[in-house]
């Protein structure tokens, strides 16, 4: 079992072990004693643990209700947000109850959200069930919705009380769920960490799962007690991001966010490298790590069409955008480059 404590605006621990879901119930009586625990899980994930986690609480003499939205991005609208706040307070939820998240992103922004704003705020409690969730989202209190103009446009920093990160729930995942999630794990190796990076090169999908997923929240861990608001550094995180968003958004989010986020890093470390800002040896390697992964390297998306994509932004300011780009596997710059610059460096890039 590993501990991670984030310190932020508020500490809490993420504890990531095989079966660590089991233990929910003793963590929460110490987080927050004769609550009602509210359990957000989506359609795809409460039907493989939803039950036996209300079991679990339940046995614990803790009451519990639960709200099931339908699988998906789609669902991470104003809509279900709306209906999950309605939920909350049809069932006279207070601030003293809790909200468990259980499941991938979707679910953990959502409820993040609703969590941040029902009553101005009641605590929640993170179980990823997806290798992103893990690595990324359940981590740092971001948390938001889609609008249909672009993703998480409305959203609040709010941290969770706690974050389990359950490994054994990976094996659940659809392969290409696991890999999509991947793409995240690359990036923290390219923005921070050299021996990381070389791990995956080295073992591809078949990386130690405990370390890796401690590693990438340890990375997290730092950045968020530097720049919980993403003012400056936090953007590092936001690697692929920027163009992945895009092509996310182009493709009306049937390319996964994952997989974006790799050709993201792909497209800014080959535009980089022809400005002499990224290594050829890095270059090379996020191709090569991508690929061992399976993940694509290659889009028909043409640069135009990404670049109207990328002017929704909520990261952009006026006519600037920051764009992260690898220097060498462990170092990455933010790099501030005009809207007009923009398409240039997407056609460098592809
Ligand atoms: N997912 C990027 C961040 O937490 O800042």
């Amino acid at each position: 079992m590993k501990t991670v404590t984030i310190t932020a605006s508020k500490s809490y621990d993420v504890i990531v072990a095989p079966g660590i879901r089991n233990q929910i119930s003793a963590y929460l009586s110490a987080i927050s004693p004769k609550s009602t625990a509210v359990i957000v899980s989506d359609s795809n994930v409460w039907p493989l643990y939803g039950a036996d986690m209300e079991c679990n609480l339940r046995a614990s003499g803790i009451t519990t209700i639960h709200y099931v939205l339908p699988a998906g991005e789609a669902s991470k609208n104003a809509n279900t947000y709306l209906s999950i706040l309605n939920f909350l307070a049809e069932n006279h939820i207070t601030r003293s109850d809790i909200l468990i998240a259980l499941g991938g992103g979707v679910v953990g922004d959502i409820t993040g959200f609703a969590a941040a704003t029902y009553l101005r705020g009641i605590p929640y409690v993170q179980v990823p069930t997806s290798l992103l969730a893990m690595v990324d989202s359940s981590v740092g209190g971001k948390t938001a919705i889609d609008l249909p103009s672009g993703k998480n446009l409305v959203g609040a920093f709010y941290q969770p009380s706690l974050v389990l990160c359950d490994t054994q729930m990976l094996d659940s995942l659809p392969d290409e769920i696991f890999r999509d999630g991947c793409g995240e794990v690359i990036k923290y190796g390219v923005l921070y960490d050299r021996e990381l990076f070389m791990h995956l090169l080295d073992r591809g999908i078949q990386f130690d799962r405990e370390t890796v997923i401690s590693r990438c929240i340890e990375l997290k861990r730092n950045v968020v007690a530097d720049d919980e608001f993403d003012r400056g550094p936090r953007q590092m995180l936001n690697l692929g991001h920027t163009i992945g968003h895009g092509i996310e958004l182009h493709s009306n989010f049937m390319i996964s966010h994952g997989k974006a986020v790799a050709l993201g890093m792909v497209i800014v470390s080959k535009a980089g490298s022809r400005l002499s800002i990224c290594s050829q040896e890095a270059r090379n390697s996020i191709m090569e790590a991508v690929k061992k992964f399976g993940l694509p390297t290659r889009t028909s998306i043409n640069a135009h069409a990404l670049y109207e994509a990328m002017l929704v932004d909520k990261k952009r300011s006026g006519n600037t955008i920051n764009l992260i780009i690898p220097e060498e596997i462990g170092r990455c710059a933010i790099c501030p480059t005009q809207i007009d610059n923009l398409k240039s460096f997407i056609e460098a890039g592809l």
